[in-house]
Parts: structure tokens; sequence; C-alpha cells
């Protein structure tokens, strides 16, 4: 697990527990918004081929993850609202610095980090629900979402000097425990 510096506050699980519908229709967002993002990294960054190469996969994976999230949600009769912006990641992103290489590795370990807490955060979801298919597809999702964290640090190493990349995480995390020590619990992925 990414050495994240701080385990999600034990209560969370109960927020989310106790209104299940509302995460849902968040991790149905998220899923959707992980698929996007890679493609427009793709776009992006069209010339570093080994990012290419791995990205169109990654996004047809979370996109194959919304499909699934959002068959649970239609099957439930919900409707899912207008993305509503996510305190979380916008706290993130405010952690990436300018200047076209520093802001193409931010970026990178900023979705590597994004990857790892959803990954923390969906194993806990597995581990609170009863007994059942729901309890089986996060059980199934956490699996898938183990690799993906690891997939954006590799890309970073793969584009600059493995120290750089190592001592930039390190920060990252640092700011990342930070935010999430201040952020409100919420029935929401972060
Ligand atoms: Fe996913
Ligand atoms: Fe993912």
């Amino acid at each position: 697990m990414l050495r994240l510096r701080t385990a999600t506050d034990p209560t969370w699980i109960d927020v989310v527990l106790n209104d299940f519908d509302a995460f849902l229709i968040d991790h149905a967002a998220c899923e959707r918004k992980a698929s996007a993002t890679a493609l427009k990294l793709v776009s992006h960054y069209s010339d570093r081929t080994v990012l290419v190469r791995e990205l169109i996969p990654f996004a047809q994976e979370e996109l194959d993850h919304y499909a699934q999230v959002m068959e649970i949600i239609l099957d439930r009769g919900l409707s899912t609202q207008a993305d509503e912006k996510d305190p979380y990641v916008g706290a993130l992103m405010q952690l990436i610095k300018r200047g076209p290489e520093q802001y193409f590795l931010d970026r990178l370990l900023v979705l590597g980090i994004v990857e790892a807490r959803g990954c923390e955060r969906f194993g806990l979801v597995a581990e609170g629900l009863e007994p059942g298919p729901l309890k089986d597809f996060y059980i199934d999702i956490t699996r898938s979402e183990a690799r993906h964290h690891g997939l954006f640090v590799r890309l970073a190493r793969e584009y600059f000097p493995p120290e750089r990349v190592e001592q930039r995480l390190d920060e990252l995390l640092e700011s990342e425990a930070q935010i999430v020590a201040r952020l409100p619990l919420r029935p929401a992925v972060h």
C-alpha cells in the first residue's frame, strides 16, 4: 500500500454504511474521473509511448469499474447527480507545481496517491459489508485497485530519476496525510 502515512479514521466506514447510496454515487464518479483523467494524459503526453501503452488499458479498466458501479446504482433505482467538487482531490491538485516537467511528475504521483487511498478505503468497505454480492464486488474492486498506485509510480520512474521520484513522493505523502486529517468524514471515497 504505497506507504500512506496515515490510516483512514476507523469511524469512516460507519459514515459510509449509514448512507451507502451516497457512497455508491460518489464511487461511480471516481471511477469515471479516473478513466477520463487517464485518457487526458494519453492525449496530452501522446509522445511518451510507455505512458500511452499503460494508461489506455488503465482507462478501460476504470471505465469497466464505472459500468459495474452504475449497474448497482441503477438496480437500486437511484439516479446520479451532477458531480460535486471532491475536496480531497482538489486539495491534492493544489500541491502540483508548475513547470512542464515538475507538473508531469507531480501529476503522476498525485494520481498514484489518489489510487492508493482509494484502494485502502475500498478494502475497508469490503471488510465492513455483510457477506453477499456487494461485499464480493468490493473485494474484487480492492484487488483490482491494488495494482493501480504502483502503475503511476512506475511511470514516474520511467521518466524521472528514482531519487527525485522518491523525494517528491515522500513530500506529497506527507501533505496527503495532513489533508486527510483535516477533511471531514463523508459517505464518499475521499
Ligand atoms: Fe477503479
Ligand atoms: Fe483505480
